[in-house]
Protein backbone atom coordinates (compact mmCIF):
# COMPACT_ATOMS: atom_id res chain seq x y z
CA UNK A 1 0.00 0.00 0.00
CA UNK A 2 1.06 3.29 -0.76
CA UNK A 3 0.84 6.57 0.94
CA UNK A 4 0.92 9.59 -1.00
CA UNK A 5 0.53 12.83 0.72
CA UNK A 6 0.38 16.30 -0.74
CA UNK A 7 1.23 20.23 1.09
CA UNK A 8 1.27 23.72 -0.05
CA UNK A 9 2.86 27.05 0.49
CA UNK A 10 0.09 29.94 0.94
CA UNK A 11 -1.71 30.95 -2.08
CA UNK A 12 -4.10 28.11 -2.58
CA UNK A 13 -2.56 26.04 -5.44
CA UNK A 14 -4.90 23.31 -6.06
CA UNK A 15 -3.40 20.89 -3.64
CA UNK A 16 -7.54 18.93 -2.57
CA UNK A 17 -8.74 19.59 -5.97
CA UNK A 18 -5.29 17.14 -7.30
CA UNK A 19 -5.97 14.65 -4.49
CA UNK A 20 -9.80 14.67 -5.49
CA UNK A 21 -9.35 13.85 -9.17
CA UNK A 22 -6.25 11.48 -8.11
CA UNK A 23 -8.72 9.22 -5.78
CA UNK A 24 -11.60 9.99 -8.03
CA UNK A 25 -9.69 8.32 -11.05
CA UNK A 26 -7.30 5.97 -9.00
CA UNK A 27 -6.94 2.40 -10.29
CA UNK A 28 -7.01 0.50 -6.85
CA UNK A 29 -9.39 1.11 -3.62
CA UNK A 30 -8.42 4.45 -2.25
CA UNK A 31 -8.67 6.21 1.19
CA UNK A 32 -8.85 9.74 0.63
CA UNK A 33 -7.64 11.62 3.61
CA UNK A 34 -8.52 14.76 4.65
CA UNK A 35 -6.15 15.82 7.17
CA UNK A 36 -5.58 19.97 6.59
CA UNK A 37 -5.42 21.22 10.19
CA UNK A 38 -7.18 24.18 9.37
CA UNK A 39 -10.21 22.68 8.04
CA UNK A 40 -11.16 20.15 5.40
CA UNK A 41 -12.81 21.48 2.02
CA UNK A 42 -13.22 17.45 0.30
CA UNK A 43 -16.69 17.34 1.62
CA UNK A 44 -17.87 20.51 2.21
CA UNK A 45 -16.44 21.03 -1.65
CA UNK A 46 -16.48 18.02 -3.84
CA UNK A 47 -18.98 16.02 -1.87
CA UNK A 48 -20.84 19.00 -0.27
CA UNK A 49 -24.07 17.72 -2.03
CA UNK A 50 -24.09 14.77 -0.07
CA UNK A 51 -23.59 16.40 2.94
CA UNK A 52 -27.00 18.26 2.33
CA UNK A 53 -28.78 15.07 1.38
CA UNK A 54 -27.41 13.54 4.55
CA UNK A 55 -25.20 10.85 2.96
CA UNK A 56 -22.11 12.07 4.07
CA UNK A 57 -21.87 12.89 7.86
CA UNK A 58 -19.42 15.84 8.19
CA UNK A 59 -19.02 15.26 12.25
CA UNK A 60 -17.60 11.92 11.42
CA UNK A 61 -13.92 11.75 10.17
CA UNK A 62 -10.27 12.84 11.53
CA UNK A 63 -12.10 14.18 14.76
CA UNK A 64 -14.51 11.49 14.98
CA UNK A 65 -11.32 9.17 14.89
CA UNK A 66 -8.97 11.20 17.52
CA UNK A 67 -11.76 11.03 19.83
CA UNK A 68 -12.69 7.43 19.77
CA UNK A 69 -9.32 6.68 20.36
CA UNK A 70 -7.88 8.85 22.77
CA UNK A 71 -7.55 5.58 25.31
CA UNK A 72 -6.15 3.57 22.67
CA UNK A 73 -2.34 3.11 22.86
CA UNK A 74 -2.09 2.83 18.90
CA UNK A 75 -4.05 3.14 16.28
CA UNK A 76 -4.99 -0.02 14.07
CA UNK A 77 -7.02 0.03 10.86
CA UNK A 78 -10.27 -1.45 11.97
CA UNK A 79 -10.92 1.10 14.29
CA UNK A 80 -10.33 3.87 11.68
CA UNK A 81 -12.73 2.04 9.60
CA UNK A 82 -15.74 3.13 11.51
CA UNK A 83 -14.80 6.70 10.58
CA UNK A 84 -14.13 6.33 6.97
CA UNK A 85 -17.60 6.91 4.24
CA UNK A 86 -18.31 5.76 1.24
CA UNK A 87 -17.62 8.44 -1.46
CA UNK A 88 -21.47 8.24 -3.61
CA UNK A 89 -19.47 9.56 -7.40
CA UNK A 90 -16.57 7.17 -6.60
CA UNK A 91 -17.10 3.98 -5.11
CA UNK A 92 -13.72 2.72 -5.01
CA UNK A 93 -12.87 5.31 -2.83
CA UNK A 94 -13.12 6.18 1.37
CA UNK A 95 -13.43 9.63 2.79
CA UNK A 96 -12.15 10.58 5.71
CA UNK A 97 -14.22 13.72 6.33
CA UNK A 98 -12.05 16.76 7.89
CA UNK A 99 -12.05 18.83 10.36
CA UNK A 100 -15.01 21.56 10.03
CA UNK A 101 -13.52 23.98 12.52
CA UNK A 102 -9.30 25.38 12.71
CA UNK A 103 -9.22 25.22 16.21
CA UNK A 104 -10.43 21.35 16.13
CA UNK A 105 -6.86 20.11 15.19
CA UNK A 106 -5.80 20.96 18.74
CA UNK A 107 -8.37 18.48 19.91
CA UNK A 108 -6.40 15.88 17.39
CA UNK A 109 -3.04 16.12 19.34
CA UNK A 110 0.38 14.89 18.09
CA UNK A 111 -0.68 11.27 19.45
CA UNK A 112 -4.35 11.24 17.36
CA UNK A 113 -2.11 12.20 14.26
CA UNK A 114 0.29 9.05 15.24
CA UNK A 115 -2.77 7.47 15.80
CA UNK A 116 -4.06 7.79 12.51
CA UNK A 117 -0.65 7.50 10.42
CA UNK A 118 -0.72 3.66 11.80
CA UNK A 119 -4.73 3.11 10.97
CA UNK A 120 -3.62 5.13 7.46
CA UNK A 121 -0.82 2.44 6.55
CA UNK A 122 -2.67 -0.39 7.01
CA UNK A 123 -6.35 0.56 5.97
CA UNK A 124 -8.03 -2.40 4.09
CA UNK A 125 -11.39 -1.96 2.59
CA UNK A 126 -14.46 -3.70 3.69
CA UNK A 127 -13.91 -6.43 1.88
CA UNK A 128 -10.25 -6.98 2.61
CA UNK A 129 -8.45 -5.24 0.08
CA UNK A 130 -5.65 -2.85 0.70
CA UNK A 131 -6.39 0.46 -0.23
CA UNK A 132 -3.94 3.05 -0.61
CA UNK A 133 -3.87 6.52 1.24
CA UNK A 134 -4.15 9.57 -0.75
CA UNK A 135 -3.24 12.58 2.16
CA UNK A 136 -4.26 16.27 1.64
CA UNK A 137 -2.37 17.98 4.35
CA UNK A 138 -2.94 21.53 3.72
CA UNK A 139 -0.71 24.71 3.82
CA UNK A 140 2.73 23.44 5.48
CA UNK A 141 3.15 25.81 8.76
CA UNK A 142 3.18 25.12 12.63
CA UNK A 143 0.07 22.59 12.91
CA UNK A 144 1.67 20.15 10.25
CA UNK A 145 1.15 16.88 10.82
CA UNK A 146 4.72 15.70 10.86
CA UNK A 147 3.52 11.51 11.28
CA UNK A 148 2.19 11.51 8.56
CA UNK A 149 4.82 13.08 6.38
CA UNK A 150 7.58 11.08 8.10
CA UNK A 151 5.43 7.70 7.28
CA UNK A 152 4.63 8.92 3.78
CA UNK A 153 6.08 7.17 0.64
CA UNK A 154 6.22 10.60 -1.17
CA UNK A 155 5.80 13.88 0.28
CA UNK A 156 4.56 16.27 -3.01
CA UNK A 157 4.74 19.87 -2.79
CA UNK A 158 1.45 21.41 -4.83
CA UNK A 159 2.60 24.72 -6.67
CA UNK A 160 1.32 26.96 -9.83
CA UNK A 161 3.48 27.81 -12.64
CA UNK A 162 3.68 31.44 -11.31
CA UNK A 163 5.91 33.47 -9.60
CA UNK A 164 4.26 34.09 -6.29
CA UNK A 165 3.67 30.33 -6.09
CA UNK A 166 6.84 29.38 -6.85
CA UNK A 167 7.94 31.54 -3.85
CA UNK A 168 6.24 30.39 -1.88
CA UNK A 169 7.30 26.57 -2.28
CA UNK A 170 10.49 27.57 -1.82
CA UNK A 171 10.67 27.63 1.99
CA UNK A 172 8.41 24.97 2.32
CA UNK A 173 10.66 22.76 0.06
CA UNK A 174 13.34 23.50 2.17
CA UNK A 175 12.30 22.56 5.58
CA UNK A 176 10.67 19.81 4.31
CA UNK A 177 14.12 18.89 2.95
CA UNK A 178 15.64 19.19 6.56
CA UNK A 179 13.88 15.98 7.69
CA UNK A 180 12.58 14.18 4.78
CA UNK A 181 15.18 12.37 2.05
CA UNK A 182 14.99 13.78 -1.73
CA UNK A 183 13.82 10.53 -3.08
CA UNK A 184 10.66 10.96 -1.38
CA UNK A 185 10.18 14.93 -2.09
CA UNK A 186 8.82 15.90 -5.11
CA UNK A 187 5.74 18.60 -6.79
CA UNK A 188 2.74 18.50 -7.81
CA UNK A 189 2.55 20.94 -10.79
CA UNK A 190 -1.14 22.34 -10.76
CA UNK A 191 -3.38 24.15 -13.21
CA UNK A 192 -0.42 24.17 -15.77
CA UNK A 193 1.13 23.67 -19.16
CA UNK A 194 4.48 21.24 -20.38
CA UNK A 195 6.39 24.86 -20.51
CA UNK A 196 5.10 26.06 -17.46
CA UNK A 197 5.92 22.74 -15.72
CA UNK A 198 9.48 22.98 -17.33
CA UNK A 199 9.87 26.28 -15.42
CA UNK A 200 8.62 25.08 -12.43
CA UNK A 201 10.93 22.16 -11.97
CA UNK A 202 14.04 24.78 -12.77
CA UNK A 203 13.16 27.43 -10.82
CA UNK A 204 12.67 24.83 -7.63
CA UNK A 205 15.15 22.03 -8.72
CA UNK A 206 12.91 19.31 -8.16
CA UNK A 207 11.21 16.33 -9.53
CA UNK A 208 8.11 16.75 -10.84
CA UNK A 209 5.70 13.48 -9.79
CA UNK A 210 2.57 14.95 -10.97
CA UNK A 211 1.59 17.70 -14.17
CA UNK A 212 -2.21 18.93 -13.57
CA UNK A 213 -3.43 20.52 -16.41
CA UNK A 214 -4.97 24.33 -16.26
CA UNK A 215 -9.17 23.10 -16.87
CA UNK A 216 -10.81 25.37 -14.22
CA UNK A 217 -14.76 23.86 -15.12
CA UNK A 218 -13.65 20.48 -13.97
CA UNK A 219 -11.47 21.48 -11.24
CA UNK A 220 -14.76 23.37 -9.59
CA UNK A 221 -16.55 19.89 -9.46
CA UNK A 222 -13.44 18.94 -7.16
CA UNK A 223 -12.62 22.17 -5.68
CA UNK A 224 -16.80 23.35 -4.87
CA UNK A 225 -19.05 20.77 -6.31
CA UNK A 226 -20.71 21.86 -9.11
CA UNK A 227 -22.65 19.84 -11.63
CA UNK A 228 -23.82 18.01 -8.55
CA UNK A 229 -20.05 16.43 -8.50
CA UNK A 230 -20.52 14.45 -10.65
CA UNK A 231 -17.06 12.93 -12.30
CA UNK A 232 -15.95 15.02 -15.41
CA UNK A 233 -15.10 11.78 -16.83
CA UNK A 234 -13.60 12.91 -20.61
CA UNK A 235 -11.81 16.35 -18.93
CA UNK A 236 -8.15 17.26 -19.31
CA UNK A 237 -8.12 17.28 -16.11
CA UNK A 238 -9.01 13.82 -15.73
CA UNK A 239 -7.39 12.74 -18.22
CA UNK A 240 -4.21 13.82 -17.17
CA UNK A 241 -4.90 12.58 -13.78
CA UNK A 242 -5.72 8.93 -14.51
CA UNK A 243 -2.29 8.61 -16.50
CA UNK A 244 -0.54 10.26 -13.63
CA UNK A 245 -2.73 8.08 -11.09
CA UNK A 246 -1.69 4.86 -13.21
CA UNK A 247 1.92 6.20 -12.78
CA UNK A 248 1.81 6.77 -9.03
CA UNK A 249 -0.08 3.67 -8.33
CA UNK A 250 2.32 0.92 -10.94
CA UNK A 251 5.36 2.91 -8.79
CA UNK A 252 4.45 1.90 -5.50
CA UNK A 253 3.31 -1.71 -6.28
CA UNK A 254 5.92 -3.01 -8.00
CA UNK A 255 7.94 -2.24 -5.20
CA UNK A 256 7.52 -5.05 -3.53
CA UNK A 257 10.34 -6.14 -1.10
CA UNK A 258 9.31 -4.75 2.63
CA UNK A 259 11.21 -1.15 3.15
CA UNK A 260 11.99 -0.61 -0.31
CA UNK A 261 10.54 2.82 -1.36
CA UNK A 262 10.49 4.71 -4.97
CA UNK A 263 12.28 7.75 -4.76
CA UNK A 264 10.36 10.60 -6.44
CA UNK A 265 12.49 10.98 -9.79
CA UNK A 266 10.98 7.61 -10.61
CA UNK A 267 7.75 9.65 -10.55
CA UNK A 268 8.68 11.60 -13.58
CA UNK A 269 6.14 12.34 -16.22
CA UNK A 270 7.90 12.21 -19.42
CA UNK A 271 11.48 12.93 -20.23
CA UNK A 272 10.97 16.51 -21.23
CA UNK A 273 10.57 17.57 -17.79
CA UNK A 274 13.40 16.16 -16.58
N1 LIG B 1 -5.97 22.16 -12.44
C1 LIG B 1 -6.69 23.25 -12.19
N2 LIG B 1 -7.09 24.07 -13.20
C2 LIG B 1 -7.82 25.18 -12.94
N3 LIG B 1 -8.21 25.56 -11.71
C3 LIG B 1 -7.84 24.79 -10.66
C4 LIG B 1 -7.05 23.62 -10.84
N4 LIG B 1 -6.86 23.05 -9.62
C5 LIG B 1 -7.49 23.83 -8.73
N5 LIG B 1 -8.09 24.87 -9.35
C6 LIG B 1 -8.90 25.90 -8.69
O1 LIG B 1 -8.08 26.59 -7.75
C7 LIG B 1 -8.84 26.95 -6.59
C8 LIG B 1 -8.14 26.44 -5.34
O2 LIG B 1 -8.15 25.02 -5.37
P1 LIG B 1 -7.99 24.13 -4.05
O3 LIG B 1 -9.02 24.49 -3.05
O4 LIG B 1 -7.87 22.73 -4.49
O5 LIG B 1 -6.56 24.65 -3.55
P2 LIG B 1 -5.77 24.26 -2.22
O6 LIG B 1 -4.33 24.30 -2.58
O7 LIG B 1 -6.31 23.01 -1.65
O8 LIG B 1 -6.16 25.50 -1.26
P3 LIG B 1 -6.07 25.64 0.34
O9 LIG B 1 -4.66 25.98 0.66
O10 LIG B 1 -7.04 26.75 0.67
O11 LIG B 1 -6.49 24.32 0.94
C9 LIG B 1 -10.25 26.38 -6.80
O12 LIG B 1 -11.09 27.41 -7.29
C10 LIG B 1 -10.05 25.30 -7.88
O13 LIG B 1 -11.21 25.08 -8.67
MG1 LIG C 1 -7.09 22.55 0.23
Amino acid sequence: MAMITIVSGKGAPGATTTLAALAAVWPAPALLADCDPAGGDLAPGWLGQWIVDGTIRAEVGLLSHATATRHAVAGDPATLAEHVQAVPPARHVGLLAGLTAPGQHCAVSARGWTRLTVGLAAFKTTTGCPADALVDLGRYGADTPWPLLLAADVVLVAVRPTQRHVLAARPVLAELAERIVPRRLGLVVCATTPAGTREVRAALSRDVAVEVPEDGRAAAVFSDGIDGGTLPRRSPLLRGMRRAARRLHGTYHSYAPAGMRAPASTLLLHGGIR
